[in-house]
């Protein structure tokens, strides 16, 4: 019997090479459908909300470029594979596809770079995700996506169209059924104005994919909490509140790392006289754990219609994979050749989870 989190570890790597082959699936192709089934998180919300902190929270390292003003101007598409314990940390990207990253630091470098490759240095935004794999024993698997921040004014050397831009970017994530929103609000801004709220209640009205998250708790002016937002009781979701203390700006110029970000995000939950109560419940490891598991209960209720998908994948990458003929010289018959793989030991892994 297959374990739930190889079929998550498939689940990533179909999705992988669907985008690889975004492109080659030809009109009519059923492989952009079945990218849509899988499901992902997009993590959204108001420039400097918290995003990239949170993101980094869940993955336990510093990796994302960060801070204040439009610091993430493409996509980047976040592949968590648990590994074994004991095996070494490393990333990988998907536009360089050999080199196996163990500083993090130069993984922050490269996502720059990759991102300046597309956009040049500017304040402006591409639609082009950049696809980012980590495997550690100290991640769950998820797959998370990190957006530009929504926006309400363009700013010295941006398009006027950008606000515009950055809205439909974002909403091309979040309207697919399929997508788990992760909706990131400050906690020093009222709720009534979070972009990410707004843009939830939009596309997901029920608040049956949307995940809140309040950040900056640290930072509410003195004598008030969140506990109204926290506990439902200003905007509810179907899904519990999670709150958040992630690094302070200064924290980061500091270096203060992870781990000891993480234990202080602990102790600021269970020595708080207004959250105490809900220590259990807070913080970004639970975050992590809470959407691993949603992950999961999302992919475990969609076996049978992923099966069907998969099937007619498997039938036309079949009649391409003919009609190139092979063997397949070819990079782009190599890569069909490796989905067409994939598929078929999905396929078998998701027949096992139905028995
Ligand atoms: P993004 O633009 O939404 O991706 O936001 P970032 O993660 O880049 O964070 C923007 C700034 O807010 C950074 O300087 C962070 O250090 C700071 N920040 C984010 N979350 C918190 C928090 O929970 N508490 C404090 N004090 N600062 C935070
Ligand atoms: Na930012
Ligand atoms: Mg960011």
């Amino acid at each position: 019997m297959a374990t739930m989190e190889s079929l998550i570890g498939l689940v990533n790597r179909i999705q992988r090479a669907c985008t690889v082959l975004g492109d080659h699936g030809g009109e009519g192709s059923t492989l952009p459908t079945l990218w849509e089934a899988l499901p992902s998180v997009a993590v959204v919300g108001g420039q400097s909300s918290g995003k990239s902190s949170v993101l980094e929270s869940i993955v336990g390292r510093d990796f994302l470029p960060r801070g204040s003003g439009i610091v993430t101007r493409r996509p980047l598409v976040l592949q968590l594979h648990k590994t074994d314990d004991g095996q070494q940390e490393y990333a990988e990207f998907l536009h360089a596809p050999n080199k196996r990253y163990t500083d993090f630091a130069a993984v922050r470098k490269e996502i720059q770079d990759e991102t300046d490759r597309i956009t040049g240095r500017t304040k402006h935004i591409s639609n082009i995700p950049i696809q980012l794999s980590i495997y550690s024993p100290n991640v769950v698997n998820l797959t998370l996506i990190d957006l530009p921040g929504m926006t309400k004014v363009a700013i010295e050397g941006q398009a006027d169209s950008i606000v515009q831009d950055i809205d439909n970017m974002v909403r091309s994530y979040v309207e697919k059924p399929n997508s788990i929103i992760l909706a990131i609000s400050p906690a020093n801004q009222d709720i009534a104005t979070s972009d990410a709220i707004k843009l939830a209640r939009e596309v997901d009205p029920s608040g049956e994919r949307t995940f809140g998250v309040l950040t900056k708790l640290d930072l509410m002016d003195k004598g008030t909490n969140a506990l109204d937002v926290l506990e439902g009781r200003a905007y509810r979701l179907q899904h519990p509140w999670v709150g958040i203390v992630n690094r302070s700006q200064a924290d980061i110029n500091k270096n203060v790392d992870m781990i000891a970000a993480r234990r202080r995000e602990r102790e600021y939950f269970s020595s708080s006289p207004d959250y105490g109560h809900l220590t259990n419940k807070m913080g970004s490891e639970y975050l992590a754990k809470l959407l691993s598991k949603h992950l999961e209960t999302v992919i475990k209720a969609r076996i049978p219609s992923i099966i069907s998908l998969i099937n007619k994948t498997i039938d036309e990458l079949e009649r391409e994979l003919d009609h190139l003929g092979r063997p397949i010289a070819v990079d782009a018959g190599a890569q069909l050749y490796t989905i067409l793989e994939l598929c078929r030991a999905f396929d078998r892994v998701f027949k096992e989870h139905l028995d």
